[in-house]
């Protein structure tokens, strides 16, 4: 396929210089052979600035745009006001991928779908399994429901604040008709214990150096981490019981694969990108 000239996309953040997007998806129009232009949009940290950006991109001709810390609450409030959400998006609260739809803002979230992905390729099996999910901010709210939707069996959200555990799982069970089937739980994170198929890291707790207090008798025969960077504590912890574990780099590159399908329709390879690495 060959186009006269680029489409324009950017990522919008703050801070943004960091960002990998750009990369990512510059290989992934090159997998694709279209000719795109994807830029770093730094934005002040406020709504009004937020929507201004988005309108000028839009209004500009751009095609699509990324939404990460700490904008992916308001361009989900912006859309929910003035446009659509996916279902995705909707239980997630947060929106990373935005396109116009017959004229009006659409947001969706493809981190949960990139995560399932990435994990489906490291051959993780996610059918029937027993999965601890730590967390219960964005990041959780946005893996909770793809991972349902892959065909897990349990399902138990872990986090400090146990009160926002449950509000999640509340939630989870209004949006999902398919959440009955998988025996729903929530408890503090510091009592979590018992063997689990998989546990996934989506606290923000990171690359700070502290650790979570995990019980000794938490065991799992996989762990994923959905930060990546060097190397990061819940990774050591459970690759020194014997886990099999993963750093969330390849979500990223999974998310961003989906979103370049939103907007091109094009499917790419992002396995092509991680052998690169
Ligand atoms: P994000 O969008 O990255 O999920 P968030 O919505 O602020 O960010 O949520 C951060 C999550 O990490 C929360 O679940 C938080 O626990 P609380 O709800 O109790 O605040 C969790 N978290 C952050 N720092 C933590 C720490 N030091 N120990 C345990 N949990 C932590």
């Amino acid at each position: 396929m060959s186009q006269s000239s680029p489409q324009h996309f950017i990522v919008i953040g703050n801070p943004i210089a960091h960002s990998k997007s750009p990369e990512i998806h510059q290989q992934f129009a090159t997998q694709a052979q279209l000719q795109i232009c994807y830029n770093r949009q730094y934005c002040p940290n406020d709504t009004a600035s937020f929507i201004a950006v988005v309108e000028a991109f839009f209004n500009g001709g751009g095609v699509g745009a990324n939404v990460t810390v700490p904008f992916k609450q308001i361009a989900y409030q912006l859309c929910a006001e003035r446009g659509q959400l996916s279902s995705h998006a909707q239980v997630a609260g947060a929106v990373n991928t935005l396109m116009l739809k017959k004229g009006k803002i659409y947001g969706d979230n493809t981190d949960g779908q990139g995560l399932v992905n990435h994990l489906l390729s490291l051959g993780w099996p996610l059918k029937g399994a027993k999965v601890a999910i730590l967390g219960a901010g964005g990041a959780s709210r946005g893996v909770a429901l793809p991972l349902i939707e892959a065909g897990i069996k349990q399902l138990t959200i872990a986090n400090r604040t146990v009160s926002k555990a449950q509000a999640l799982i509340e939630q989870l069970c209004t949006a999902s008709p398919i959440i009955d089937a998988i025996d729903p739980d929530y408890c503090a994170l510091e009592l979590l214990e018992g063997d689990f198929d998989i546990i996934i890291n989506a606290t923000s707790i990171g690359l700070s150096g502290d650790r979570l207090p995990l019980k000794d008798s938490l065991t799992c025969h996989y762990a994923y981490d959905m930060m990546y960077g060097r190397e990061l504590p819940f990774l050591s912890h459970f690759t020194n019981k014997g886990a099999k574990v993963s750093s969330g780099y390849g979500m990223l590159i999974g998310q961003a694969a989906l979103s370049f399908k939103l907007w091109t329709g094009a499917s790419v390879d992002p396995s092509l990108l991680l052998h690169n690495q």
